[in-house]
């Protein structure tokens, strides 16, 4: 079975892994404190905090922006459920903003649209690694603090600038289905001191020294492991992005009838997931769901692209404001029921690749 990923480790991975077992220094120190630096500099940022996942960093933003309790935060309805529930879980109200058909992300006019005067700030998702159009939705919310949700766009860039560098903070994920990985693991990008200072301090029992208590908080420290894991994969990291740019123009090539992900000018994607629509629009997913069955019995690894958070329960509340509202989000689950996620990573072999072209033509045909 052709798997949907595989990370890409490899033996720098375990000679940085056995070099901190070795040590015997495990928790956040200065593995950790290199990793940071150098994601920093790749991410043209200033400071980069280590955290322990991409919900973590999401969790930690809102609560460095002091979002709560009667505030509003908008979020795209086309997500893994990650960043809604750490809108909700922070006691703020979530807002949805619709996607865009062939970018699958909020742009300037969705946010703009779903904007009310309780709205606080707003996460700015780059789905499977496609830059959203971040000069334009800035200028659309003026004086609204944009969290960028980065999990999935490490590598990628838009107008020049790499993934990472946008928003006042850029929330980054390092699980293993995203191009680079430590296991679990996430960031916290931004260019702002205060903001960074909070962050350490909320990662860490509220400690801005040791021992210096200035708020409660958690611990969601990354460890000395992940750190250095981390630190090789960003060595690594425009190769990993070259190898899947490289491998998924093969399978897009071949298919070009198909409704594969669209950047926006001046995007370069990463390809962290290789995602395509199919079956026709409105009939829900049954057509997709024949194809994750058929590829499976190819040899295959497929899977469903996305959620369409209006459809989840726990976003009831959210879900009926923007029907009140008459925000339809029909393209959030048009992508939701109609979105196949194929397997793409860089160790994928030619054979491999010509495989996964074979069997879905098959599956498509049939
Ligand atoms: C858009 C998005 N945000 C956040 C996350 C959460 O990252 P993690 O799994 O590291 O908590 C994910 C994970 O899939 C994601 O796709």
């Amino acid at each position: 079975m052709i798997p949907l990923t595989v990370p890409a480790l490899g033996a720098e991975e375990i000679a940085a892994s056995e070099r901190v077992l070795r040590s015997g220094m495990l928790v956040q120190g200065r593995e950790v404190l290199a990793f940071e630096a150098a994601l920093a500099q790749s991410a043209h940022r200033k400071h980069a905090i280590a955290v322990s996942s991409g919900t973590a960093a999401l969790e930690l933003a809102l609560r460095a922006l002091d979002l709560g309790p009667g505030h509003e935060v908008l979020c795209p309805a086309l997500t893994w459920p990650s960043p809604a529930h750490a809108v909700l879980g922070s006691g703020a109200t979530l807002g949805l903003a619709e996607v865009r058909p062939d970018e699958w992300n909020a742009d300037e006019h969705t946010f703009a649209a779903a904007r009310t005067p309780s709205t606080r700030a707003a996460i700015v998702i780059e789905q499977f690694g496609n830059p959203a159009r971040h000069a334009a939705i800035a200028a659309a919310l003026p004086g609204l603090p944009l969290i960028v949700d980065a999990a999935c766009s490490l590598g990628a860039s838009y107008q020049g600038a790499p993934c990472g560098s946008h928003g006042i903070i850029a929330c980054t994920s390092f699980h293993p289905r995203k191009v680079l990985t430590t296991g679990e693991g996430g960031a916290c990008l931004t260019d702002d001191d205060g903001l960074a200072n909070r962050l350490r301090a909320l990662r860490n029992h509220g400690q801005s020294a040791p021992g210096t208590f200035v708020c409660a908080a958690g611990n969601q420290r990354l460890t000395e492991l992940a750190g250095a894991i981390g630190s090789e994969q960003l060595k690594k990291l425009s190769a990993l992005v070259a190898a899947r740019r490289r491998l998924g123009a093969q399978v897009q090539s071949a298919f070009p009838q198909l409704s594969f992900q669209r950047a926006a000018p001046g995007a370069e994607p990463n390809l962290q997931t290789l995602g395509l629509l199919v079956g026709p629009e409105g009939e829900g997913s049954a057509t997709r769901d024949r194809l994750i069955v058929r590829l499976r019995e190819g040899g295959v690894q497929s899977g469903a692209l996305s959620y369409a958070l209006h459809l989840l329960p726990q976003f009831e509340q959210a879900a009926h404001a923007a029907a009140g509202a008459g925000r339809s989000l029909s393209h959030a689950r048009d992508i939701a029921e109609r979105g196949l996620a194929l397997p793409l990573f860089p160790g994928m072999t030619e054979q491999q690749v010509g495989t996964l072209v074979e069997q879905l033509g098959k599956a498509l045909a049939s």
